[in-house]
């Protein structure tokens, strides 16, 4: 039975991820399903991160006239808002990495301009796109109430939880 420890402590933050990248691995091992398994990643991240306030998934979804918006999926923390716009205008940190498809990392979301404050308590960001053959299927989305809570350390590690995750799923 796959055990999570909340209690835990590491050497380092490299070690933190290599731990966290096993364990999601593990967890993931035998289920393709998408919804479960961002599902599980969310309550993974969540619950072993620390200084985390909400870890979770936004989906993608092709709208009449060419209209795109993400769209809430799984996740942990306060409830959150359903629907940001990607095109034709993108909106927040999410629409931003969706539309550029390149990881935002934001140490103080009150200077990015459009950023949507789902939870107050938030201070600062990181959205990992999800890309599938080319495309952006969503997005993994973190937030902390610390200031310039994310390092390139985090970043490589959310990425690698992200590529783990497309690989152990049918997306
Ligand atoms: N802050 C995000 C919105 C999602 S919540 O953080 C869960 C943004 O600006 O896109």
């Amino acid at each position: 039975m796959f055990a999570i420890d909340p209690t835990i402590t590491y050497e380092s933050r490299a070690a933190m991820y290599t731990d966290l990248q096993r364990q999601l691995q593990s967890l993931l091992h035998g289920e393709r399903d998408f919804i479960a398994n961002t599902a599980n990643c969310a309550a993974l991240i969540y619950q072993m991160v620390p200084d985390l306030n909400w870890a979770g998934f936004y989906f993608l979804r092709e709208l009449e006239g060419g209209k795109q918006e993400l769209v809430l999926g799984p996740f942990q923390g306060k409830p959150a808002c359903v629907r940001i716009p990607v095109a034709p205008v993108a909106r927040g940190v999410c629409g931003a990495a969706t539309a550029t498809r390149i990881t935002q990392r934001i140490e103080n979301v009150h200077d990015f301009p459009g950023h949507i404050a789902c939870d107050g308590a938030s201070l600062s960001e990181l959205v990992v796109p999800l890309i599938v053959d080319g495309r952006v299927i969503g997005v993994l989305d973190l937030d902390s109430p610390k200031l310039a809570r994310f390092d390139a350390e985090d970043q490589a590690g959310f990425e690698a939880m992200a590529a783990i995750l497309l690989s152990a799923s049918d997306a």
